[in-house]
């Protein structure tokens, strides 16, 4: 019986990549979404793995955590998050970036629990993207001062942070832990 649950969701595939590698890598590990969760009890560590949209963590992850926020307090815990600003920095008067992202989802879980964290860079495809995200990929360029029309973003060259070697890294510290 596996040891380690790795929970995670992702809207266009990066994150789900991310817990592949990850889980490539380990012998006694369970990858699900949060979907096809029923109970956390059997695990001894949970990884917790979502992108950032909007400032938040996928509403799934976001209800897994709710959902679980009992059992979480028993368990190791072990969180990632996926982005494309993998540095800190200020936009528009506030704070982005994977630290950041990492708070916010730390903010959700019994932080003392929390035993190894990491940032991932995930894929950014403004040609895959739906039209709602594509509609606010465009606005958030019209407010740095970047008129694009949506249609032009297919035009986007693919923002791809994606580091294999890191998440080999990061396997390799679980099954330490
Ligand atoms: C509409 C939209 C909103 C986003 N909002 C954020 C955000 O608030 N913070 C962040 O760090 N990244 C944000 N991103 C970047 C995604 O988190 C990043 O592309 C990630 O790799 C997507 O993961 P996925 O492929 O697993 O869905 C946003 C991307 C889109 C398209």
């Amino acid at each position: 019986m596996a040891y380690n649950l790795l929970v995670y969701d992702t809207k266009y595939g990066s994150t789900e990549l991310i817990s592949r590698w990850i889980s490539e890598e380990m012998e006694d590990i369970e990858v699900k979404k949060p979907k096809e969760i029923e109970s956390i009890k059997e695990y001894k560590l949970i990884v917790i793995g979502s992108p950032n949209y909007d400032d938040e963590p996928l509403n799934s992850i976001s209800q897994f955590i709710e959902k679980f926020k009992e059992d979480l307090k028993e368990k190791k815990i072990a969180i990632f998050v996926v982005c494309n600003d993998l540095e800190e920095m200020e936009y528009k008067g506030r704070r982005v970036g994977g630290k950041y992202n990492l708070e916010i989802l730390k903010n959700r879980l019994p932080v003392e629990n929390i035993v190894l964290e990491e940032v991932f860079g995930g894929v950014l495809n403004a040609k895959i993207l739906d039209d709602e995200d594509q509609e606010k990929v465009a606005k958030s360029f019209s407010e740095i001062g970047k008129v694009i029309k949506k249609e032009d973003l297919i035009f986007m060259p693919v923002m791809n942070k994606l580091d294999l070697g890191k998440c080999k890294e990061f396997a390799e510290k679980l099954s330490n832990l």
